[in-house]
Formats: C-alpha cells, structure tokens, sequence
C-alpha cells in the first residue's frame, strides 16, 4: 500500500537559498516523511552526510526509507530520534560539522490525518497529539492535570484564543463529571463556550484550543528556543570547536507567528553581530502556484541567514 504523503513546502526556494554542495553535510532537524531530505540528499551526493532528526519515529523511519530508495547510492545517512532542541548534542555524538541546516516546523499533513493521534477536531479520536508517543504526557493528561489558571494561559498564550477563559472554565466543570479523553468531546466543550459566536467565526471554534494543546503537549516554543540557542552557540563557536562550520547555511520555515517572532528575532541578533548574513530580506513565501496547489504551504514562512 503507498504511504500517505506530505507536500515538502516551499522545497525549491529552499534548494536554491541553502544552496547543499556535493560532500556538505546537511542537517535535517524535521525529517518528516523525507520530502526535502531526498531533495537535499540528491544535491550532496554519495560524498555527502545527510543527519535526519524527527521525534516522531515513524516519520524518522519513513523519512530515512524514502532518501535511502530515491538514492541507493547516496549520501551517508543518519537517523537521529530525538528533537532538535539538542542538534548540537547529536552533532558531536555524530562527530560531524553541519555546513546546511533545515528546519521545517510543526507537524506533517500525515501525523494531522492519521486519528490514532487525535490532533485534529475533524475526526473524534483519542486525545493523544504526541509527536514522539514514547514518553511525556499525552493532551488529555494535560487537560485532566493543569488547573484551570494553567489550562487558560495555555489556551491564551499558545492559541492566541480570545475566549480561554470561558474555554478553560468548561473544560474543568465538564472534567468534574468525567474525564475528557476524546477529541470530540474537547470540541464540543469549545463550540459551548463560544455559544453564538461559533456560528459566525471566521474559522472552526476548536482551531486554536487544539493548536494551543498540541503546542503544550510537544513543547514547540521550547525546543525552538533550544534550536536557536545552539545555533547561536554554533555559530559564535564555529572557529574552534562547535557543531556549524563556517559558511553554514540555516533555513527555518515557520508557519504561525510564535514561531516566526523568535526565528526572525534570532536571526537579526546574529546578524547585528556580525555573526550571519541574511539570505532572505524578509520571510520568504510560497509561490501562488504552490500556494493554490498545497493549502498548507500559505501559512509557510522561510528565512535562512549564512553565517559569516
Ligand atoms: C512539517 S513536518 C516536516 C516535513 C518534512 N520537511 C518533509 O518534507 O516531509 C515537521 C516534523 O517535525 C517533527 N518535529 C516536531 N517537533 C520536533 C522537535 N522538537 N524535534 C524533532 N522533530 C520535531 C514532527 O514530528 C514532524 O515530523
């Protein structure tokens, strides 16, 4: 049976700007199911070292069977399950010097579809949203430990949900009479609080609770600050020891702003030090094609800096 698929975003525009040469060595912190991987893998040659990262296993599996098919004759590959948020640790286990890092964020189209992770109100399913399903606590965990002041700065902070409080006073009476383990029962507990308004928003009621949740549950903002700290460290590193060699080029595709704001605030501070030239004036979207050929492509946002 074919594999579901994931649409690599903004791939040639990534190509071009990171520009991986035959031999580099080429960091893909977010695997996925391998779309930019093999392009990358492609353009580096059998003298080249491809390092996949992804916390979901599968994906990491799936992503490393893909690479390793298109290019049977390829760079050397390693698959690192694990997150980002410790490439430079992974970096030096590996003994290896990254000269092209990717980092594509969020989640794969096929990790939002499958139900067994309950990560989209589309589908009822367990309330699970865990990248890597081998350890941490799952959504519905979170929702039966967090208080209620926890449950709304959630809601608030990661969702950006006007109406968290409402939503997190529901969440903890409906808790009271029975734990909320299903996707569906979180949306139905959003459509109550939004009462009226739910008829007239401009996006489904449970959008940005379940954003909000999924973030919690895999620590985004986390391990995008640990990503772009041990870039800052590799990159103020890179003459003695250090996991960037000089010259090394880094892409971070973001597709909501608490991603962009601190990629964007990252990359100006090492740029105001000297430390990295921009490669994008500002973030770099998708092409209208793309963007009418992949829905998910018109929320991408890419910046890559070279360091100097
Ligand atoms: C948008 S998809 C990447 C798609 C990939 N570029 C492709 O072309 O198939 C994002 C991937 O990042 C992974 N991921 C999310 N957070 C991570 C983290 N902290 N460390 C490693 N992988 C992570 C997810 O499991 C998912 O597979």
């Amino acid at each position: 049976m074919a594999e579901p698929i994931h649409i690599p975003v903004i791939l040639q525009e990534c190509l071009a700007l990171l520009g991986p040469r035959p031999g580099d060595t080429v960091v893909d912190c977010t695997a996925g199911r391998g779309g930019h991987a093999e392009a990358l893998a492609g353009a580096i040659g059998p003298d080249g070292t491809l390092v996949l990262i992804d916390l979901d296993a599968g994906n990491l599996e799936t992503a490393r069977r893909h690479v390793e098919s298109k290019h049977p004759d390829g760079p050397q590959v390693h698959a690192v399950h694990g997150s980002f948020g410790l490439v430079h640790r992974h970096l030096e286990d590996l003994d290896l010097r990254a000269d092209v890092v990717l980092a594509d964020l969020g989640f794969s189209s096929t990790q939002m579809d499958d139900p067994e992770r309950g990560m989209s109100f589309r589908q009822d399913a367990p309330l699970d949203m865990r990248f890597d399903t081998s350890k941490g606590p799952t959504a519905a965990q979170i929702l039966e430990s967090s208080s209620e002041d926890e449950l709304e700065e959630m809601i608030r902070d990661f969702g950006e949900e006007p109406l968290a409080r409402r939503i997190a006073q529901k969440v903890v009476r409906a808790r009271d009479e029975k734990p909320i383990e299903m996707t569906g029962q979180l949306t139905q507990l959003v459509r109550e609080a939004y009462g009226r308004r739910a008829a007239t928003a401009r996006m489904d009621p449970a959008t940005r609770t379940f954003m909000a949740l999924r973030i919690a549950v895999n620590d985004e903002l986390v391990a995008l600050d640990a990503l772009l700290a041990a870039i800052v460290y590799g990159a103020e590193a890179r003459t003695s020891v250090g996991w960037l060699n000089q010259g090394a080029r880094i892409g971070i595709i973001s597709f909501h702003s608490l991603e962009d704001r601190p990629v964007k605030r990252a990359f100006a501070d090492l740029t105001r030090r000297m430390l990295a030239t921009h490669l994008t004036k500002g973030p770099l979207r998708a092409s209208p094609e793309e963007e009418r050929a992949n829905r998910r492509s018109r929320s991408a946002k890419l910046r890559v800096v070279e360091l100097t």
